[in-house]
């Protein structure tokens, strides 16, 4: 756990009368509130707070918003990979998407925003990465191609949950994503993002969740949802597309993943899914991307997509980073109107 330990010392992880201390053990914790001596026993319930309770909450979030304009100040684009499923590639897509944009020379970095179910570490191939200074913050791992990689899981192993401890038990749940989002704003501002085309962050599942990352990041953040064609996934990416419709954040359009079973023995692509009618989801459809096991070997082993050969996972994943490219660089009135278009026809 030298990189936990390592990560705690370097990153400025403190809020008033919070701070970021691995265990004893070696895990790290994330309080919910301050546990030291007797504040401990004296700690008050969540209904015994008046006014912020000497946290200066206001500043804080007023300076840790400061922190984050100044370090994505570099930053050309910001692209939140979400879904509202799980399991339905957004962490692969992210990679791979980073990928394809990277050999064309792009300057990316994903942010792995799984705190506790973080994938890219191993996909692409930083766990056990350590987080290093750099000139002014905390330099970021990269891939062998370049890309710039902030994930949980290259400090905490696998074996290990991220803990969110709370001296006031029962009442972590009104916290728990109150302590999440201060987190993902404390990684912002202590990270050294630089000057960037992309910023790609890799969502967890949950279409609330979606919603709440959208709010956090603001509406200098587009989406790029993911489904499989099965009712059952489109179903809960349509609440996505319904909940993110009502914010002000650009929805660049979906990709639909697992489309199809490219099958290497006849070099054919076969149905995966019975799902003949069309998506229904009113935003663009930025491309189709077939199963592939040779895909799903190379992200179990963190090898970049540039080593797979000309395949038609490898065809489609190019055609969705032009479009998601397209998409970036035409103007919100192009994208209104090709996507009243797309419902039209
Ligand atoms: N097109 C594909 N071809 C082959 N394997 C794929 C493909 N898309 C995803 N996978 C595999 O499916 C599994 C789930 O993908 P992934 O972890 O990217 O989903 P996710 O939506 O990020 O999941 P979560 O909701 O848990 O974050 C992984 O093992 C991944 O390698
Ligand atoms: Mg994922």
């Amino acid at each position: 756990m030298q990189a936990a330990v390592l990560i705690a010392r370097l990153v400025p992880w403190r809020l008033d009368g919070v701070s970021y201390q691995p265990s004893p053990f070696g895990k790290l914790r994330l309080p919910l509130s301050s546990v030291e001596g007797s504040e401990h026993r004296k700690m008050k319930g969540y209904h015994d707070i008046v006014g912020d309770g000497g946290s200066r909450i206001l500043e804080q979030v007023a300076e840790q918003r400061t922190r984050i304009t100044d370090g994505l100040a570099g930053v050309r684009h910001l692209v939140a990979v979400g879904s509202g499923k799980g399991g339905v590639g957004k962490s692969t897509l992210t990679l791979h998407l980073a990928g394809a944009l990277r050999a064309r020379g792009l300057r990316i970095a994903i942010l792995d925003a799984d705190f506790n179910g973080p994938s890219q570490a191993r996909m692409a191939g930083v766990q056990g990465a350590l987080f290093v200074p750099g000139s002014r913050k905390v330099a970021l791992p990269r891939t062998r191609n370049g890309i710039a990689v902030f994930s949980m899981g290259s400090v905490i192993p696998e074996s290990e949950a991220l803990e969110f401890e709370s001296a006031a038990h029962g009442e972590s749940h009104t916290w728990r994503a109150t302590r999440e989002f201060a987190f993902l704003g404390e990684i912002l501002g202590a990270f050294e993002w630089g000057t960037l085309d992309l910023l790609m962050f890799d969502l967890p599942p949950g279409a609330e969740r979606t919603v709440q990352y959208a709010d956090f990041l603001g509406p200098r953040t587009s989406f790029l949802l993911v489904t499989i064609p099965s009712e059952v996934a489109r179903g809960v990416v349509a609440r996505s597309v319904a909940a993110l419709s009502k914010g002000p954040n650009r929805l660049l359009g979906y990709v639909e993943n697992m489309s199809g079973y490219y099958c290497r023995d006849c070099d054919a692509i076969k149905p995966l899914f019975v799902s003949p009618a069309p998506s229904g989801l009113e935003i663009p459809c930025l491309g189709t991307v077939p199963f592939d096991p040779e895909l799903a070997r190379h992200c179990d082993r963190g090898i970049p997509l540039a080593e797979l050969p000309e395949t038609p996972v490898g065809r489609a994943l190019e055609h969705v980073a032009q479009q998601l490219l397209d998409s970036l660089e035409s103007s919100t009135s192009a994208c209104a109107h090709a996507a009243r278009e797309q419902t039209a026809g």
